[in-house]
């Protein structure tokens, strides 16, 4: 059974082997970080042009690694728009294969978000003209091509979307692109010989693709050169599946200052914060001690299935290799003052005795789909709602396996709701599109101190009560909600609505 099921989806069972690594990381072979060239709309007559192409990367000296990107050969631009303005974006899709180019946090109707239902076929423009409305945030745009989401994110199609406005540039804090204002893109790949390469089998459609090494900005064990004073480092988790749990070697404190949705009502003091796929996280950082220091990640405890037996679980893709997976160093300029604003700005909040409905979603992830059900089915999913027999899809959403002729749930335009959203097996990074939303509560208490803001993406297991407020219309072309381990998005994990 687990070889017709592994069939039925086009795998082998690869991922039932340990996995070495091969490529020696020496701890001297520091490279310096990339930075993503900055596409200003404003400074080209408010059009910002996107080539979907194929590359070579040379992630590793004379190794040159075949990837895709947006106006280069891995990632793309950082588009840097203003609150207010319209952007007339142009993505011409260059390669022999269809895309799309979804605006991941960006508040716009339906036809414009970019999701499976606009895609562009080889040689095909697109021509979005996407209007700036919400405030200042760091957001981000990536494939979304129903069932090769995964494969073409990996292979480096995902960028930066930066939002300012007036009130965000007069709280002064660090806004020089490249030098104290830093875009951080995380994803972990699996590297063979100095190549980048993509592991497939069982274990990664169950896990999601993971790999031991962290690149930041497509740099493997990248050095940042930062001046010493505060620096706001723009965390944006692109990577398929892992879970970031980030802190510094020395413990140093930072400051947390915006979601996905924005900026926070007043900075927030941690030490480390977890990022999972598709969130963002703003943080101001003090180097004027001018040490140097390497930012860390714990290893991904989401990589465990529960219920899964320990001898199938493929151990090495929990764990980054070597320590800090990047270094900033500090240098040697005349310190500027280091102020962290007291508050930040005054967030326009929705009350929930404003929800006039609720909606149950939960994310199935069935055993039963994959090894042809039985016992393991029962341990592992008691609480599902799988209406489905042992034979469905390993990934639904309430017992739907995605269909994009489909639409799961219809809202009400302008309304406000509260959707109680749980996962099944792991943790599952629910996002939804369209919509910003707040955490209300997790299994039944108060949210998590990190759940704060307005948030477009949240790591769910037990039950969590969001409170969404619709205030874009689909206009015939629905929304997605889905988990963004993308592996589980491709295979089902997904459903979609409209806001009419
Ligand atoms: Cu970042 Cu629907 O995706
Ligand atoms: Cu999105
Ligand atoms: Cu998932």
């Amino acid at each position: 059974t687990v070889l017709a099921g592994a069939g039925v989806l086009g795998l082998g069972i690869a991922g039932f082997a340990a996995r070495p690594i091969l490529w020696p990381r020496s701890g001297t072979d520091t490279q310096a970080l990339k930075i993503p060239p900055l596409l200003d709309p404003r400074a080209s007559g408010g059009s910002a042009s996107l080539r979907v192409q194929t590359g070579t990367t040379e992630f590793y000296p004379g190794r040159f690694s075949e990837t895709l990107g947006y106006n280069g050969s891995y990632l793309g631009p950082t588009i840097r728009v203003r609150r207010g303005d319209s952007v007339q974006v142009n993505v011409k899709n260059e390669l022999a294969e269809t895309t799309t180019v979804h605006w991941h946090g960006l508040l716009v109707p339906g036809p414009l978000d970019g999701g499976p239902h606009q895609p562009i076929s080889p040689g095909q423009t697109w021509r979005p003209l996407l209007p700036i409305d919400q405030p200042a945030a760091t957001l981000m745009y990536h494939s979304h091509v129903h069932g090769l989401t995964a494969e073409q994110v990996y292979r480096g199609l995902a960028g930066v979307f930066i939002i300012q406005d007036d009130e965000e540039q007069r709280l002064g804090l660090p806004n020089d692109y490249g030098v104290d204002d830093l875009p951080l893109v995380l994803q972990d790949r699996q590297f063979e010989d100095g190549l980048l390469v993509m592991p497939n089998g069982m274990m990664t459609l169950m896990q999601g693709r993971r790999g031991d090494i962290v690149l930041v900005n497509g740099t493997p064990n990248p050095v940042a050169q930062v001046p010493p004073r505060l620096v706001r480092l723009r965390m944006v988790n692109a990577s398929n599946a892992r879970v970031y749990d980030l802190s510094f070697e020395d413990k140093r404190a930072f400051h947390w200052i915006a979601t996905e949705g924005g900026l926070l009502e007043r900075p927030v003091q941690l030490q480390s914060i977890r990022l999972a796929p598709g969130q963002r996280a703003e943080l101001l950082v003090d180097f004027s001690d001018r040490s140097p220091v390497g930012l860390l990640t714990t290893a991904d405890s989401n990589s465990r299935i529960m219920g899964m037996m320990p001898m199938m679980q493929d151990f090495g893709r929990d764990r980054v290799a070597g320590g800090a997976f990047i270094r900033f160093e500090p240098g040697a300029a005349a310190s500027g003052a280091a102020s962290v604003p007291k508050l930040l700005i005054a967030q326009e909040r929705v009350q929930p005795s404003a929800a006039i409905r609720r909606r149950r979603l939960v994310l199935n992830m069935g055993m039963g789909g994959m090894m042809g059900g039985g016992m393991m089915e029962e341990q592992m999913s008691g609480d599902t709602r799988t209406e489905a027999g042992p034979m469905a899809a390993p990934f639904s959403i309430n017992g739907r396996p995605f269909d994009m002729r489909r639409i799961d749930e219809s809202v009400t335009l302008g309304n406000t709701e509260i959707w109680e959203v749980s996962g099944e097996m792991m943790a599952h990074p629910l996002h939804i599109h369209g919509v910003h939303f707040e955490v209300l509560s997790r299994a039944g208490r108060k949210p998590d101190v990190l759940d704060q803001g307005l948030r477009d993406t949240v790591l769910v297991r037990e039950p969590a009560e969001l409170l969404v407020k619709f205030s874009k219309a689909s206009q015939g072309y629905p929304f997605m909600y889905h988990c963004h381990i993308l592996e589980h998005e491709d295979n089902g994990m997904m459903g979609q609505f409209s806001v009419e």
